[in-house]
């Protein structure tokens, strides 16, 4: 999100930030998400690195000594070479136009002696605090052993904050701690998009399968005006209704489930939009021929691999009197260019909408951002989160571990949170 965003200008929220410490001459250790796409020794997305910039940048605006900590891949608490976080420096050093100073660990003389030598306006990195098993289990002892060498914590990664892990819970109780200028952006544009958003708000809500969101589903039915489902998951809804879907994938264990929630939907007073009609192939290829049917009509032989024009437009036209938008997963199979009609029309839509000041949009979530990459909108969405697993679970209205111990610091010091 740039500086220009509505979200930012518009919400504060109440939580520690840098703003409520004096970073001069400060150790800042500064929890950040650097678990990013690494292919041929290069990061193929440097989405995340860029957006810890504006943090970085201040603490050392202000004096401060920055102290990058990240996880990197799951390597399960050991050493694993290729997921050091070496390897990122060239990238960190393009993207941050500074110095890093890389330490093979994240605790200990070794960082200690680093920090001694470090120029103030070098950045340190720590190795990938996943080698360690203390990570994963929380534990107090490994926290207050990278505590040790700082002064301030900074919680900059809100994409990991579902995690209960000594670097994004137990340390909170160790340092005197903030979030970000990334983590604030996340939390502003959440807030804004479900807890207290301007409506009429529409949930889009696609992907594969069902059963990843459930409890997204029934979430979003108690909060939203509308709420949009489709890609591969459409196809359970629809079999549910006992609609024929031919040689799509359904979840068949899920058949009731999907019911339930439309039951529910219609108690809640939440508009669901499933496909009318659908664009159908027998292959999932680059060759397929694609046909649109009615959703009533799939033939036998045909599998569901997008929304038809009539759902298209009725989604269109609904986006018209929304004000707010939630996006969590592509309409259809977009990898095949066949296939990413309904995804790249609605992104569009959104983006104009955006545009004009008629519709905050909000989107998250690794294949979701990968659509709206595709489609080429995604500087064009109000905000777009860096985080995948996190915001889907924030998403559900499950309480995060990180964003929890945060809260709790900043209670126990007496701040008024919401
Ligand atoms: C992510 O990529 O979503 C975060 O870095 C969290 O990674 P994890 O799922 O391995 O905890």
């Amino acid at each position: 999100m740039t500086d220009q965003n509505p979200i930012a200008k518009k919400s504060r929220t109440v939580w520690n930030t840098l703003d409520n410490f004096n970073l001069t001459g400060k150790q800042i250790l500064t929890r950040v998400d650097l678990n990013v796409p690494f292919k041929n020794n290069e990061v193929s997305d440097t989405t995340r690195i860029k957006r810890i910039i504006p943090t970085v940048n201040e603490i050392q605006r202000a004096g401060g000594q920055a102290i990058l900590l990240s996880h990197f891949g799951r390597p399960n608490g050991k050493f694993v070479s290729e997921l050091s976080l070496r390897s990122l420096v060239p990238s960190l050093e393009t993207l941050l136009s500074q110095q890093i100073v890389y330490v093979a660990d994240c605790r200990g003389p070794a960082v200690k002696a680093a920090l001694k030598s470090i120029k103030n306006d070098a950045i340190l990195l720590l190795e990938n605090v996943r080698f360690y098993k203390g990570e994963e289990s929380n534990s107090s002892t490994f926290a207050s052993e990278i505590a040790e060498i700082a002064d301030i914590f900074c919680n900059d990664a809100f994409s990991c904050s579902h995690r209960a892990h000594a670097s994004t819970t137990a340390i909170v109780e160790l340092l005197p701690s903030c979030i970000g200028r990334l983590m604030e952006e996340e939390l502003c544009a959440l807030n804004a998009s479900l807890t207290s958003p301007k409506r009429p708000l529409i949930a889009i809500v696609g992907g594969a399968k069902v059963s990843t969101k459930i409890n997204l589903l029934l979430n979003l039915i108690n909060l939203c005006d509308y709420l949009v489902i489709g890609g591969g998951m459409a196809n359970t809804f629809l079999a549910a209704q006992g609609i024929s879907v031919g040689q799509s994938i359904i979840q068949n264990n899920l058949l009731k489930t999907a019911s339930l929630i439309l039951e529910k939907a219609e108690g809640t007073g939440c508009q669901i939009i499933l496909p009318s009609d659908i664009s159908v192939a027998t292959e999932l290829s680059e060759h397929a021929k694609t046909t649109i049917f009615s959703a009533q009509n799939c033939p036998d032989s045909g599998m569901i691999l997008d929304l038809g024009p009539n759902t298209i437009s009725q989604i269109t036209t609904t986006l018209q009197v929304a004000q707010t938008l939630i996006w969590n997963g592509p309409l259809g199979a977009f990898e095949v260019n066949q296939f990413a009609t309904a995804t790249t029309a609605i992104a569009h839509e959104i983006a104009k909408l955006t545009r004009a000041n008629k519709l905050l949009s909000i989107a998250g979530g690794g294949d979701t951002i990968a659509a709206l990459r595709a489609a080429n909108v995604i500087n064009r969405f109000s905000y777009i989160s860096t985080a995948g697993g996190a915001f889907l679970e924030w998403m559900e209205g499950k309480p995060l571990p990180g964003l929890h111990a945060l809260k709790k610091h900043s209670q126990s010091q007496n701040k008024d949170i919401n």
